[in-house]
């Protein structure tokens, strides 16, 4: 079986967090597979969206844990995360209801993943980044 090696997480949408940016890489990756499958050989199975969509959740509660770990307020960002899954989940209600196509969806969740790295995950990592170095700063040193 041929492996696909290529990255497909674009360096501008990295935020330099290598645990958040591996797990944007394998959701653009789950996408892209789910695009060749659709526009390809045949309809993907419900299950691998549905699959996608749990994944997504996994990746929410990273990010809520490495804010934890560092002590950055996640309230809001965790609230934007709850209402992005709510508004998934419906838009892939439609899908199973019939009243929207996988390739509708596909559009929908790709334009919105491209948007949840710039608009939330980069403002979230600068702040992480901005409390890693002050924690640095603050670090005794071995001898003066
Ligand atoms: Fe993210």
């Amino acid at each position: 079986m041929e492996t696909n090696t290529a990255v497909m997480l674009p360096e501008a949408l990295s935020i330099g967090l290598p645990e958040i940016d591996a797990q944007h890489e394998s959701i653009f990756r789950c996408i892209e597979s789910l695009k060749a499958i659709c526009y390809g050989s045949g309809p993907a199975s419900l299950e691998e969206f549905e699959n996608l969509l749990e994944y997504l959740k996994y990746h929410f509660a990273s990010e809520e844990r490495l804010a934890g770990e560092v002590g950055v307020d996640f309230l809001d960002h965790a609230t934007v995360h709850r209402k992005n899954l709510l508004a998934l989940r419906r838009a892939f209600s439609e899908v199973q209801g019939g009243m929207r196509d996988l390739h509708s969806f596909l559009r929908y969740i790709e334009y919105w993943f491209e948007r949840h790295i710039t608009d939330e995950d980069k403002p979230f990592a600068a702040t992480i980044h901005a409390r890693q170095a002050t924690a640095r700063d603050n670090s005794p040193a071995a001898c003066s």
